[in-house]
């Protein structure tokens, strides 16, 4: 049984503390929001995820899983503090650390006991070097054993329990082999490949890794712009270039582009990172501004089909910026919604399970109770999140309560024939009509 604290309760804090408690090591979430901590202690989540409340309960049942706000209680008797806490985008992109700050300093202040620190937020290249230097210029003396150690977190809102326990690698960098090893005992039992390099490199590897993922997206985005003015389909496409095993089906689904909280955050901390060290990211800089392109496109072609979007009304299938998730941070609905209100339409809109957040988000939007609601009188329908409970519904009933029976599939996830046969008119992405001249 091996003690850790794990400061931060969010999406990243949340389920790494359940997940470790859950193979076997006594947890202590810390958190600073007591109102968050009040309602874990009540069996209350403070997120939407597949799997987590059950997990939680049971740990906590078991003995395994505290939640608290007391610094010292957290860190008195702790081998390994796990620092999960946000590094939101600060002016132009950097990662703004202060929160960071905070935890490093906490430790200095109270810790007396050899500890090893561990990085899981995402955080600059460099970030463990000057979470050590802050350590230690608090702390004045050197008599703290402390180590710093890299652990990004790879976890997919959504699916972030079986991620943790089924990782494709955990990456671990850190100066010193022995406190990277005793990092490594936590994941042992995972059976899954463990990568220890230094510092920098874990570093760099969690935001190059998700800065490619973001790169295939806007790639295959990028092809389905191409065939749509081509006449191909970018669903084919990407199946047929998914058997190379080089390149891989994954991430390859055209649709609005990216959103929440990682990919805008670190592709943008990557860019800055590189600008501020004399190289000019010209690729990321084009991954991002695909991405953002692929949202005002969507608004592009609803204007095409309606003529204008002055008065007319829109109704928006999906708020969360991928199913499976409450979470609407970059959601592509939220900036497809603004846009289209700045052109004088009226937006409906419905999400399985993003509407509480949405509400507090979003300005004159008709918030619905289901997808039927939001086809009643609209000139058009936009499906923004892939929801499944969003793959078979009536369309014959849809068809009767709109306006216009106009479909904008922005994730490509109905059957074109099949709407077409309805009498919709259908738009898909990267769905070129292929006309034989
Ligand atoms: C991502 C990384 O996958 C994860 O490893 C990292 O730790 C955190 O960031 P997440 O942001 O939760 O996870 O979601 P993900 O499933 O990666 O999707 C990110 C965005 O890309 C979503 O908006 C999704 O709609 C979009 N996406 C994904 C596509 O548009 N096309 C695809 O083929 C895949």
């Amino acid at each position: 049984m091996r003690n850790i604290c794990v400061v931060g309760t969010g999406y990243v804090g949340l389920v790494t503390g359940a997940c470790f408690a859950d193979l076997g090591n006594r947890v202590t979430c810390l958190d600073i929001n007591q109102e968050k901590i009040d309602r874990l202690n009540q069996g209350i989540m403070p997120i939407y995820e597949p799997g987590l409340e059950e997990l939680v309960e049971r740990n906590v049942k078991a003995g395994r899983l505290v939640f608290t706000t007391e610094h010292a209680v957290a860190l008195e008797d702790a081998a390994f503090v796990f620092i999960c806490v946000g590094t939101p985008s600060g002016v132009d992109g950097e990662a703004d650390l202060r929160y960071v700050r905070e935890v490093a300093e906490s430790i200095a202040d109270i810790v007396n006991h050899p500890i090893v620190i561990i990085n899981k937020s995402t955080v600059p290249v460099g970030t463990g070097d000057w979470v050590a230097d802050v350590i230690r210029k608090r702390r004045g003396d050197n008599d703290l054993q402390f180590w710093v150690v890299s652990n990004p977190e790879f976890l997919r809102e959504g699916a972030a329990i079986s991620d943790f326990m089924s990782p494709d690698r955990v990456v671990l960098g850190s100066l010193d082999q022995e406190a990277a090893n005793k990092v490594a005992q936590l994941y042992l039992s995972l059976r899954c490949p463990i990568v220890v390099t230094d510092l920098r490199t874990a570093e760099m590897i969690k935001y190059a890794s998700n800065a490619f993922l973001a790169t295939r997206i806007s790639f295959i985005n990028e092809i389905a712009n191409i065939c749509e003015e081509l006449g191909a389909d970018v669903r084919e496409v990407a199946t047929g270039m998914g058997y190379d095993k080089r390149i891989g089906r994954a991430f390859l689904d055209a649709g609005l582009g990216w959103g929440g909280s990682c990919f805008p955050k670190d592709v943008k901390a990557l860019a800055h990172m590189a600008v501020l060290h004399g190289t000019h990211p010209q690729l990321l800089q084009a991954v991002m501004d695909i991405n953002r392109n692929q949202r005002r496109r969507v608004v592009m072609k609803l204007r095409r089909a309606l003529d204008t979007l002055d008065d007319k009304v829109i109704g928006i299938l999906g708020l969360s910026f991928k199913p499976n998730t409450d979470d609407i941070r970059e959601a592509p609905a939220l900036e497809i919604i603004h846009l289209l209100q700045n052109e004088g339409a009226a937006v409906r809109a419905y999400d399985p399970a993003a509407m509480e957040v949405a509400s507090a988000e979003l300005r004159n939007v008709t918030l619905c109770e289901d997808p039927y609601q939001v086809a009643e009188g609209a000139d058009a329908l936009l499906l923004a999140t892939e929801w499944n409970e969003f793959k078979h519904l009536d369309f014959e009933r849809i068809h009767q309560v709109m306006r216009r029976p106009i479909i904008m599939d922005g994730r490509n996830l109905w059957n074109r024939e099949w709407l077409t046969f309805l009498g919709f008119t259908y738009f898909g992405v990267g769905q070129g009509i292929y006309v034989n001249e």
